[in-house]
């Protein structure tokens, strides 16, 4: 296994821990669960979920999943994960860490997850990079993210409420491109559903999401390495 060394800060969000699970069952409750059905549907083998927060995910992997390793790095969402991990119908072990540097051999996943996370790493190339690494070749990626809008106008509101939305999300942005991020990672992207998740009619900041996947080539030369420096 390669490990990144990594003096990166720890992820401590106290205030958003307690919150995000009452954000999420807003957003569950008006489709948050068909977009996490959606996402996980043909998830199989070995599953590597990253940023894995309460464990919203687990009761929707398909028994195709034999095991999942999700990993989180927020000491009190991960305990939340825990509990969830223990009612799900597929093994999942919750384990400790971050994105970049994850607690994961080499070329041993056939499948890795990202929902709602990407806009939040701290390190998004390094991140995806440790995804590749750690997916088979031919491996694929499944991502359910909030991104920045095709829209100019939307786009530049998107911009301005990011000078404070990371204070109160837990380093959440608004800004960032995430499907490219994936294409600039070296993976090809295979299926991507654009919408805008509209909750109680309210077209909020991250309404623009996409849904989709992507696939690590099944030649590992073609992937870019580890750490190669790119905008999140
Ligand atoms: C908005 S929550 C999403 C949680 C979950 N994936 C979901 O779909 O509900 C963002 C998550 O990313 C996690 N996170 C933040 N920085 C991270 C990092 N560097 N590596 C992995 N996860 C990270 C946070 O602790 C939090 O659990």
């Amino acid at each position: 296994m390669t490990m990144t060394a990594t003096r990166q800060s720890k992820v401590s969000h106290p205030l958003f821990a307690r919150i995000y699970p009452k954000i999420n069952a807003v957003a569950e409750a008006h489709g948050a669960i068909e977009h996490r059905q959606e996402l996980l549907a043909e998830a199989t083998g070995l599953v590597v979920e990253i940023g894995a927060g309460t464990g919203a995910n687990f009761c929707h992997y398909p028994p195709r999943a034999d095991r999942v390793i999700a990993v989180e790095p927020e000491p009190r969402l991960r305990a939340q994960a825990e509990r969830a991990a223990a009612d799900a119908r597929v093994h999942v072990e919750v384990r400790a860490g971050r994105a970049e540097a994850l607690p994961v051999p080499d070329s041993s996943a056939d499948a890795v997850v990202a929902s709602l996370v990407l806009c939040t790493i701290a390190d998004v190339p390094k991140a995806l990079a440790e995804a590749a690494r750690v997916l088979k070749p031919g491996g694929r990626l499944f991502f359910y993210e909030h991104i920045r809008s095709a829209n100019p106008r939307f786009a530049r509101k998107q911009r301005i409420v990011n000078l404070v939305w990371p204070l109160l999300g837990g380093g959440c942005n608004l800004t960032r491109d995430s499907e490219q991020a994936i294409r600039d990672a070296g993976f090809t992207i295979e299926r991507a559903r654009h919408f805008d998740f509209v909750i109680k009619g309210r077209t909020t900041p991250s309404a623009p999401c996409v849904i989709g996947t992507a696939r690590k080539p099944a030649s590992p030369a073609s992937t870019p390495a580890a750490g190669a420096d790119a905008g999140g």
